[in-house]
């Protein structure tokens, strides 16, 4: 377990923000529940609004409790004894000068602090941010360990990521940047690899011989949550596919190793084997949809072109699904079907296994099948079939299935990845060369879905995503789970 005992400073940056508020003050205080804070710590929030510490303050708490429901009011409190303000812009030295010295004074001299920024803001005010914590000392001239962590998506392309990276690597050192996808701070999608790394018998079935062909899938209940702003430039592609998904090939695909610290190398080396399988039609290798208004439950769900902020003619994606294979030896051949959409039937993240069926083997059977369900109702369930009485040779379906939710010491996402970082743990970070083979994959599926004549095709809210993607799949005789 990463110890509690490093004194640390956590910049926020964008302090007010949808990302703050869903997940990173939740995580900072189930961490003081767990009471795996240090003694000396400092949050501060900086963001443009000019407000009093204690209006953040309420602000943070309000966060809390609206996401943990229940709340530890001692634990609470004194959390928020560590928290404080900063209002100032992102392009002004002065205000970074005087969070230099809010900073420096709160930190206590005798100790070696580990000072964190985050940056949980758009893209387009990195540079500024990046250049002033540099000016202002902040970044170098505690003597203590600096870390940026800054989320996916990291950057919009690959030129794009280019430049973020050069402008991340002149400000700071390689090792002290963090590149966070919070599906790496997911315990069930570790999982995917740990249960191949302990389950030998597992793993020795996961290969192209035994396996017809596999899905990945992230469907979501939720719409794009009030962040029309980042959403309507980005897309699912670049949203979920780009790192989440293909962070799910990944873990499934990469090369069981015992060394440590060497999760970023194998991911990348596995990443690097996936492509996109020959086609005579880019529409054959990706289709792409938009949610119209629909139900959910008893919910009237508005267009994804209604929400507020959207263009009335929007032509951004909210449902993609695709294939690609991959060249390591053991999965060639073998098709990955991707799928994820917002405003779907449910909340589901899973990886289903198909296996071959040598011979089919009667009525009411289908072929064997592993599903590991990482989010929504979490299970793994390998489909095997067993005779019914009689004489005629009938089978029904045998499920084996465990809960596969987390026991021990589980906690969410950011409670995970945040002290990783403190403690200077890259393993469960996303290096650059894994973004870059990633946009390599996707750039030109995004031009291709760009282009105003490729179909974009709308699905009622609610639903399973375009009828088109099932015919789509099935041309290739095969069906969604
Ligand atoms: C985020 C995306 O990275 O992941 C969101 O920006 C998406 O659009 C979310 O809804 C899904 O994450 P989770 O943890 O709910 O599966």
């Amino acid at each position: 377990m990463i110890s509690a005992t490093t004194p640390f400073s956590f910049i926020l940056f964008g302090a007010s923000g949808h990302l703050a508020q869903l997940k990173i003050y939740p995580a900072l205080y189930v961490l003081a529940l767990k009471k795996r804070l240090p003694a000396h710590y400092a949050v501060i929030g900086f963001a443009r609004t000019q407000m009093p510490e204690e209006e953040f303050r309420s602000l943070v708490e309000k966060s809390i409790r609206t996401q943990m429901g229940e709340v530890n009011e001692k634990v609470l409190a004194g959390f928020l004894e560590h928290v404080y303000y900063h209002g100032g812009q992102y392009d002004a030295k002065k205000d970074f000068d005087a969070l230099a010295k809010k900073i420096g004074s709160m930190e206590d001299k005798g100790k070696q602090w580990t000072r964190v920024a985050y940056l949980s803001v758009p893209p387009a005010v990195f540079t500024p941010i990046f250049k002033n914590l540099s000016a202002s000392g902040i970044h170098a001239d505690h003597g203590g360990p600096f870390r940026c962590i800054i989320e996916k998506p990291v950057g919009h392309d690959l030129t794009s990521f280019e430049a973020l990276r050069k402008e991340l690597l002149a400000a700071f050192k390689e090792e002290e940047i963090y590149l966070l996808d919070h599906y790496l701070g997911k315990e069930a999608v570790r999982n995917t690899y740990y249960l191949r790394f302990a389950n030998p018998v597992l793993e020795r079935l996961l290969k192209n011989t035994l396996i017809h062909h596999v899905e990945i899938a992230a469907l979501e209940l939720g719409g794009i949550e009030g962040r029309a702003g980042y959403f309507e430039h980005t897309g699912t592609l670049r949203d979920m596919v780009q790192s989440h998904l293909l962070l799910m090939c990944t873990l499934l695909t990469m090369r069981i190793h015992e060394e440590a610290g060497a999760f970023p190398t194998h991911r990348k080396t596995a990443l690097e084997q996936f492509y996109l399988p020959p086609a005579k039609d880019v529409n054959d290798l990706i289709l792409q949809g938009q949610y119209a208004v629909g139900m959910i439950g008893k919910e009237k769900i508005d267009a994804y072109r209604s929400e507020p902020d959207i263009a009335k003619d929007s032509r951004t994606n909210t449902f993609i699904a695709m294939k690609l294979r991959t060249r390591i030896s053991r999965w060639d051949g073998v098709p990955f079907y991707i799928r994820t959409g917002k405003r779907l039937t449910k909340k589901e993240t899973r990886i289903s296994i198909q296996f071959q069926e040598p011979h089919p083997v009667g009525k009411e059977s289908g072929p064997n099948r592993l599903d590991i369900i990482l989010q929504g109702e979490a299970g793994m369930r390998l489909h095997l079939q067993t005779k019914l009485g009689g004489n005629e040779l009938m089978f029904r379906p045998l499920v084996m299935e465990d809960p596969l939710v987390c026991f021990g010491d589980c906690l969410p996402e950011h409670a995970l990845l945040l002290p990783e970082a403190i403690h200077g743990d890259h393993q469960w970070f996303l290096t650059f060369d894994e973004v870059r083979l990633a946009w390599q994959l996707m750039d030109p599926l995004q031009s291709h879905l760009d282009r105003p004549e490729t179909p974009l095709h709308l699905y009622p809210a609610g639903s399973n995503g375009p009828a088109e993607a099932d015919g789509w799949i099935k041309r290739d005789g095969v069906e969604w789970f």
